[in-house]
């Protein structure tokens, strides 16, 4: 991982001039035809397993370039410039690829870690408020995960948040993807019940985006998620009721959904039920205890999560 490089420099490319292959940006594009533009570049610039392709872009970009890498002549080497937040500290790291299909997010794909991830925090400047905070929300996510004083920082420095001070970015996303690379490299295929734990928040998250057909950001869907899984952890009596109320204050500080209900409660345990985390048919669900005390838990009994999908929090 290198930080704060530039795009352009020859530490990158070497002295030759990259060909470019130029996709439209946005989940929609994320599938077969556009992964045919990618590989269809390669091809024509007569690409071989020896070259390099790099990544310049958000999640989409990222998740497509080293899908192709992954499949282009069974493999060729792939680097990352993730340009939003999420992509920082999510998307770039551990190496998971793919695309969309048939409706399905991501439903092909193959391992592929990059070989380098460049992270030019100055790229976030761009970001429009909804990207900002979407992202954002899997920082808070990780600091959530960690034990050390990650949370306290954040929580400590929410004007600095806000005003996206550069230093204290460029602090965050490091230690954000810190983070995440600890858990990767305990459960790199996601075979252990480690790398779940990156869930936390996911499934609800998923549900809850898909029931609002895409329209509220994977992020703010995140945060949401957060805050009902430790609305049920505290009603299993496994999540310590403070902290529960304390995370679920500062999300709702930052301006994130987390008071909203659901109505269509059937429907949304439907999607739940559609979770890649299931065993058979039985639920996982991701709780935390505390501030790095996280676990994955089966759901025998769908009736408490379906009370706290339609409750808000009631420290609000
Ligand atoms: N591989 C993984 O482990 C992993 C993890 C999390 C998410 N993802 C994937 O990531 C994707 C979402 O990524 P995303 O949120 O980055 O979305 P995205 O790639 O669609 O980018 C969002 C928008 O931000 C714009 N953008 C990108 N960089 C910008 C910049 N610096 N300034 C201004 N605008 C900029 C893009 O043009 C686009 O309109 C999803 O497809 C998801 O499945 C993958």
């Amino acid at each position: 991982m290198v930080l704060n490089q530039y795009v352009l420099s020859p530490e990158l490319y070497g002295n030759t001039v990259p060909m470019q292959i130029c996709i439209p940006a946005g989940e929609q594009f994320k599938n077969a035809e556009y992964l045919k533009e990618i590989l269809d570049g390669l091809l024509k610039n007569r690409c071989s397993r020896s070259d390099t392709v790099t990544a310049f872009g958000g999640g989409v970009i990222c998740d497509m370039t080293a899908f192709a890498a992954a499949v282009y002549m069974r493999g060729m080497h792939v680097q990352l410039v993730p340009t939003t937040l999420l992509s920082m500290v999510d998307a770039s790291a551990g190496g998971k690829s793919g695309i969309d299909y048939r409706g399905y997010k991501n439903l092909i794909g193959a391992f592929k870690p990059a070989e380098t991830i460049f992270i030019c925090t100055e790229l976030l400047a761009t970001l429009d408020e909804e990207q900002y905070w979407s992202g954002f929300a899997e920082v808070i996510k990780h600091a959530l995960l960690s034990d050390d004083d990650f949370l306290d920082q954040l929580m400590l420095n929410k004007a600095r948040i806000v005003s996206r001070d550069h230093e204290f970015l460029a602090e965050t996303v490091k230690r954000s993807l810190q983070v995440k690379i600890t858990f990767i490299e305990q459960d790199p295929c996601e075979t252990k019940g480690v790398r779940q734990l990156l869930n936390l928040g996911h499934t609800f998250a998923h549900a809850y985006e898909t029931l609002s057909d895409f329209t509220v950001p994977h992020g703010t869907a995140v945060a949401w998620g957060i805050a009902k899984s430790l609305q049920y952890g505290t009603k299993l009596g496994i999540t310590d009721p403070e902290y529960g109320r304390t995370i679920i204050r500062f999300l709702n500080e930052l301006g994130y959904p987390v008071s909203s209900t659901i109505r269509n409660r059937k429907k949304f345990m439907e999607l739940m039920l559609l979770d890649k985390k299931k065993k058979g048919n039985t639920l996982q669900l991701i709780v935390q205890k505390n501030r790095g005390e996280t676990m994955m838990i089966p759901v025998h009994d769908h009736e408490q999560v379906s009370i706290v999908i339609s409750e808000k929090p009631q420290t609000l």
